[in-house]
């Protein structure tokens, strides 16, 4: 049953062939594209958690996690250049492996982006609270209205997240009603981002010590599967700040000389982000330091544990890098750029929701392909009749997400996060190579170079930060996994069109839907009507 009900390559391809394209995007377009998904809460704000993992050996982390993604692009864009179809990594599987190990990967998308979406909205609420409430209103929240309760991992005296419930759901009514970011919206916060961290590593790095770069490795480079701690646990988790940049890939289609392009594009992004990290990391811990608490045995307390929000409510550690909520503000206001500090504040204010906007659009999109091939309700895919969007999903992956943030904390949700795209860039991987062999002859505008070490580099790189997660993230995905299981054989599996010989589908038309690269890609995100191959 495992490997059964694999989609005929024929009738994807058949789908794609019919969208023609126009081929408009060269490299410099694709690398800010790629920028500007990727920046956001993994390097604003999880920071000061990768801090309490690894100290200054962050900097390590970011260059591991940075060389996973690349590996992983590069299967991406292999993938994307020769199945240029909406789905991603689930509709790869559905070609290569089957139905049911492609739902799976769908059902760890969904995590990805449910979860990353809480992630993002949760950073956000810190900012939030931090720099427009405090800051510059005066307004002190009570904590039981700024913080998931403790018991969940948040704080002391927490009860809820009230910014980061609100700020998802205020979202998901703009994409309900079918509010797209324009391209100068886009660029424009792009540029607010780029901006932000230029002038946080201006600052910084003339002032920074090297003596607060000792211990360099304070936590160790390996603290053990499970563990979460060390530079390789650090990686494990800053590698939220990484994900996005999948969404260059799904552009091959759109792009000029793909062959060349894609790649750079991927590459170009990933290396700007890459250096951004580490001199941002350098920055931060070269000058107010960036220990972490360490626990009584010598180990660091877990990021986001109950132990670690009882140390930084000591006055003591009041100021720590660790304990920030809005670390690169925190940072810039300790070494005397208030100013400074607020405005990066206010970039990360302004920049941030657009993230939580395409993580949420990115999980309607797959969601909406999931219900098409029949796996999920097609109610669910109901688009509304005024607003012309998928509304009913939207509302509750909205909900969920708005539930998530308000609960739980930043870095315990990201990390969960990373376990949803560890699977799927396993999966991308595995996809690549079969495809190699079971369709050699397709075309393809990119070719992964040297595939034979860069896809099993990229299976290698993805466990190895997936078992390096904390053992509570690890965990949620077996559990994750059998609730999908279950939807599958109760639902998924009697209703799968594939399943019961339809090829051709009647989907219901979303015209309005954001586009890839908003404002670039007009493209209609979902394929047109199949039909069955000829032969
Ligand atoms: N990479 C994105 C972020 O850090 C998800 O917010």
């Amino acid at each position: 049953m495992i490997f059964q009900r694999v989609k005929p390559l024929d009738a994807i391809l058949a789908a794609a062939e019919k969208k023609a394209l126009h081929r408009s995007l060269g490299a410099t377009q694709l690398t800010l594209f790629g920028v500007g998904v990727i920046i956001g809460t993994g390097i604003f704000v999880l920071t000061a958690a990768g801090a309490q993992k690894a100290g200054p050996g962050l900097m390590v982390a970011f260059v591991i996690a940075g060389l996973v993604c690349l590996v992983a692009a590069l299967c991406y864009a292999e993938l994307a250049s020769s199945i240029p179809v909406s789905g991603s990594a689930y509709t790869y599987a559905y070609a290569t492996m089957g139905e049911l190990l492609a739902w799976l990967v769908g059902w760890a998308l969904v995590l990805e982006y449910v979860i990353a979406g809480a992630a993002v909205s949760a950073g956000w609420s810190g900012y939030f609270t931090g720099t427009v409430l405090n800051e510059f209103l005066g307004i002190s929240l009570p904590t039981w209205l700024s913080a998931g309760p403790l018991a969940l991992g948040g704080v002391e005296g927490g009860f809820i997240n009230l910014p980061a419930l609100l700020i998802p759901l205020i979202i998901t009514g703009l994409l309900v009603i079918g509010t797209n970011e324009s391209a100068k919206v886009n660029a424009f916060l792009v540029f607010i981002k780029v901006a932000a961290l230029t002038a946080f590593i201006a600052l910084t790095l003339p002032q920074v010590d090297t003596t607060q770069f000792n211990p360099f490795l304070p936590a160790g480079t390996f603290g053990g599967f499970g563990s979460g701690i060390g530079v390789v646990g650090a990686a494990a988790t800053i590698f939220f700040a990484y994900i996005g940049f999948d969404a260059v890939s799904t552009a091959a289609e759109e792009t000029k000389n793909p062959q060349r392009n894609v790649p750079l594009g991927i590459v170009g992004s990933l290396l700007i982000c890459t250096i951004f990290y580490v001199l941002v990391a350098a920055g931060a811990i070269g000058t107010i330091g960036g220990q972490p608490i360490m626990g009584p045995d010598g180990v660091p307390f877990p990021a986001g544990s109950e132990e670690l929000a009882r140390q930084c409510a000591l006055p003591e550690h009041a100021e720590a890098l660790v304990c920030s909520n809005e670390a690169l503000a925190h940072v810039l206001r300790q070494i005397g750029f208030s100013g400074v500090g607020n405005m990066l504040g206010i970039a990360a204010f302004l920049a941030l929701p657009s993230v939580i906007l395409v993580i949420l659009f990115a999980q309607s999109r797959i969601f909406f392909v999931m219900a098409r091939d029949g796996l999920l309700p097609a109610r669910l895919a109901k688009v509304h009749p005024k607003w012309k969007t998928p509304h009913i999903v939207t509302g509750l992956t909205g909900l969920v997400v708005a539930l998530g943030a308000a609960f739980f904390p930043v870095g315990q949700l990201a990390n969960v996060a990373n376990t949803g795209v560890l699977v799927a860039f396993t999966a991308v991987a595995i996809s690549v190579m079969l495809l190699r062999r079971s369709h050699a002859h397709v075309p393809r505008h990119f070719k992964t170079p040297m595939l034979w070490l860069v896809g099993p580099a990229t299976i290698a790189g993805c466990m190895f930060l997936l078992l390096n997660l904390p053992l509570e993230a690890i965990l949620v995905l077996p559990v994750w996994a059998a609730v999908g299981l279950a939807i599958y054989l109760a639902y998924g599996r009697r209703h799968s069109l594939l399943g019961r010989g339809i090829i051709e589908v009647h989907e219901p038309e979303i015209h309005d839907i954001e586009p890839a690269i908003p404002g670039v890609d007009e493209r209609d995100p979902l394929d047109p009507p199949r039909r069955p191959p000829e032969s």
